[in-house]
């Protein structure tokens, strides 16, 4: 990392020099190209995020759903199997600032160039934990390693969901996504034993946030628990699940997303939540103490 570490005043996180002050502990509003390109080079110990997943791409006429949203309004989520699994008006509505329907080549050269951008402001022991799901185009299947730019994939972590519903007669319906660990050859878990999270992770989606995509609390708590980073950033913080994980277990997070609605929403959210009793030291800074 640039300039060393030093644990912040107070508050979650062991912060580098030369990361703007009012990043920490905090989620921005802008784009998060930008935001992530605003970061110090090799400064970041890990991103963890879900970018948006193009569900409404119809450039090429297939999959994905009319125009917008993950689900047009009248899609009878009853219908699709989906009602009680995710909210459905929520879904249906898309994000405040996103149509999510981006032409696939375009989207494409997108999650690349967010991901290179992450691997410049990675530190030297970091990891980009990079959420995303495989899925079925054209009749053949597009996995999230398509937008993975030559960069060392360590490991794909199985989010096993409580069910699916995109049912077609062309394929089984999908129940899980995958966490695509992207990580330099000096990235360590916490210790040996965050191994034993296993490869699976078995958790339920959210059904009863405001925010219309969000990964589950659980999912975030288990990725920042077993690395244990001084800090963690998700350009795509949406209803601020991973800054909830990280100040529970007080780890410090910087957060961005593009609905200026959805970061004062989650920002609110954070600030109501209690202090952690104390902050943790990275990992990295216990093995060197060690
Ligand atoms: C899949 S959701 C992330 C949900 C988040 N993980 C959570 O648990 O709430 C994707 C988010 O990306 C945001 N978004 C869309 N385009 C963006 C862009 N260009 N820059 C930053 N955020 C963007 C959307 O507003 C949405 O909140």
């Amino acid at each position: 990392m640039t300039g060393g570490i030093a644990p912040g005043a107070g508050m979650c996180g062991w912060w580098p020099t030369g990361i703007p002050e009012h990043y920490h502990n905090n989620i921005v509003a802008g784009d998060a190209l930008s935001f992530i390109s605003s970061l110090p080079p090799a400064s970041v110990p890990m991103f963890l995020f879900s970018p948006p997943y193009n569900l409404s791409a119809r450039a090429d006429g297939i999959g994905g759903f009319p125009n917008r949203g993950h689900y047009p309004a009248d899609a009878r989520m009853g219908a699709r199997g989906g009602a009680g699994k995710w909210k459905g008006a929520a879904l249906a509505d898309g994000y405040t600032d996103h149509d999510d329907a981006m032409p696939p080549a375009e989207y494409a050269a997108w999650q690349r160039a967010l991901l290179s951008a992450c691997w410049a402001a990675l530190s030297d022991t970091g990891a980009i934990y990079y959420q995303h799901k495989p899925r079925v185009l054209n009749g053949i299947v597009q996995t999230p390693l398509d937008f993975v730019p030559g960069l060392p994939v360590r490991q794909i972590v199985i989010w096993a969901r409580a069910g699916g519903i995109n049912f077609s007669p062309s394929f089984y319906c999908p129940t899980h996504e995958w966490i695509v660990v992207i990580a330099k050859p000096a990235f360590r878990l916490r210790d040996k034993a965050a191994s034993g999270a296993g490869d699976v992770w078995y958790i339920p989606q959210e059904s009863s946030t405001w925010h219309p995509a969000p990964f589950p609390l659980a999912l975030a708590m288990t990725a920042l628990e077993t690395v244990r980073p001084a800090f963690v950033v998700d350009p795509f913080c949406g209803s601020g699940t991973t800054a909830k994980a990280a100040k529970s277990l007080g780890i410090g997070w910087i957060g961005n997303d593009k609905s200026a609605e959805y970061v004062a929403r989650a920002n609110a959210e954070v600030a109501a939540m209690p202090e952690p009793l104390f902050t943790q030291p990275p990992a990295v800074q216990v093995e060197m103490a060690l």
